[in-house]
């Protein structure tokens, strides 16, 4: 991979015609170092995030040992690019195929929500009895930007007989949920402690594993969450005080907040129609969640001389024939830009570079490494001038 300081290099260099996706490793370094040494547990990847091989090749030198997969292909991937790390396959509904296939590469660690999901793996183990089995409970998402609160997870009202019945077939029995991605307080992970607390005094077993799950934030324009150590804070308090094992494990599965400043992509603006750009990426592309849920992503022009224009709102059009490829921002970038320009939108390393189709002939992109800052952090001496720009924007 090329390596340059940063975009304006990159695109003064090369004037790229297709999206470059400019990779930052040490931004993932640091997001991972930070959740290794600061998180009061275990600290999963939860690899749907970004299943880039370099990134979790980065991940597992920083320090993360286990990975939360959720098909097949993501045991296999993580399975071949290391070999040694330790997979945890929290999607509460597998194929049975896929059970015993994971199992076979050694996966022990499974999540479920219904019995059946139960049977189906005691079946597909041939009743193996050294199983790490996580029951799901559902959550509310009230404190999330993106909600995954109606899919998976066993009603409380359920749990009890769930529970019971997944105390008899596993080795280790774990209680897991997902607040939601992006979760804007800590509250979150409290309440949701809460209803653990609520099953486990209920149905009376003895609990080995508490999963809080994924939903750690990241910076984005009007999203500004509190600091990550305050959410720690709430979660060690919280398991603390759960009556649980005295060897219990906590664990959390963090996607966005590992990779989110992992990745930005360049862009050019193909033609301009009053506030309208039309970009070379799209809802296709990097930009799925900008079109489809309205998240506003950082941007920055990308040009020698820094525009003396004041900075106005502008909205994009993806490169597809699509009426649906159209991200609404708003995006605040100088009013004098014009086709030809190039844009940088920041934050893309989470459910941004993952989700590329290749629909209509767009989604080819080369991969160039930077060595500047992300646009935004909660990490580090960049979480202060992030959050200021973060507001400007
Ligand atoms: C089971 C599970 N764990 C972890 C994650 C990662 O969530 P986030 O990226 O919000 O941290 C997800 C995301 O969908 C998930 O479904």
């Amino acid at each position: 991979m090329h390596t340059h300081h940063n975009a304006l290099g990159l695109a003064a260099a090369l004037r790229p015609v297709q999206p470059v996706t400019l990779i930052r490793p040490h931004a993932a370094r640091r997001a991972a170092r930070f959740f290794i040494e600061k998180f009061p547990g275990r600290s999963l990847y939860a690899v749907k995030a970004n299943p880039s091989p370099d990134l979790l090749r980065i991940l597992w030198e920083s320090g993360v040992t286990h990975y939360d997969v959720a098909s097949l292909a993501e045991v296999r991937l993580v399975n071949e690019t290391l070999p040694q790390a330790t997979l945890c396959f929290m999607h509460p509904v597998k194929a049975e195929e896929a059970i015993a296939e994971a199992y076979e590469l050694g996966v022990r660690t499974f999540s479920l929500d219904t019995m059946e999901e139960l049977e189906k793996i005691v079946r597909a183990t041939d009743g193996a009895q050294d199983l790490n089995l996580c029951v799901r409970i559902r959550v509310s998402s009230d404190h999330s930007k993106l909600s995954l609160a109606s899919k998976f997870g066993a009603d409380p009202a359920e749990m009890k007989e769930l529970l019971f019945a997944t105390r008899q077939a596993a080795d280790a029995l774990g209680i897991c949920f997902h607040v939601g991605s992006q979760a804007m307080s800590p509250k979150a992970y409290a309440e949701a402690m809460e209803r653990v607390r609520a099953a486990i005094v209920e149905a009376a077993v003895t609990v080995d594993i508490v999963d809080v799950g994924g939903g750690f934030p990241s910076v984005y324009p009007g999203m500004e969450p509190p600091e990550l150590e305050g959410y720690f804070e709430v979660i060690a308090a919280a398991f603390e005080s759960l009556p649980v094992s005295y060897s219990a494990e906590l664990w959390c599965e963090p996607g966005r907040a590992l990779c989110a400043e992992y990745a930005s992509v360049l862009v050019r603006v193909e033609k301009r129609r009053g506030d309208q750009l039309y970009i070379n990426d799209g809802a296709y592309g990097a930009l799925f969640d900008a079109a489809h849920i309205g998240w506003r992503f950082p941007v920055r022009l990308v040009r020698d001389e820094a525009s003396e224009s004041k900075p106005m709102a502008f909205s994009f059009y993806g490169p597809t024939c699509d009426d649906l490829d159209h991200m609404a921002g708003p995006f605040h970038l100088p009013a004098d830009i014009a086709a030809g320009d190039y844009i940088e939108i920041g934050m893309l390393g989470a459910y941004g570079c993952a989700m590329r189709t290749a629909f209509n002939g767009f989604g080819a992109t080369a991969k160039v490494i930077v060595d500047d800052e992300p646009m935004a952090s909660l990490y580090g001496d960049v979480l202060e001038d992030a959050r200021e720009k973060a507001v400007q924007l």
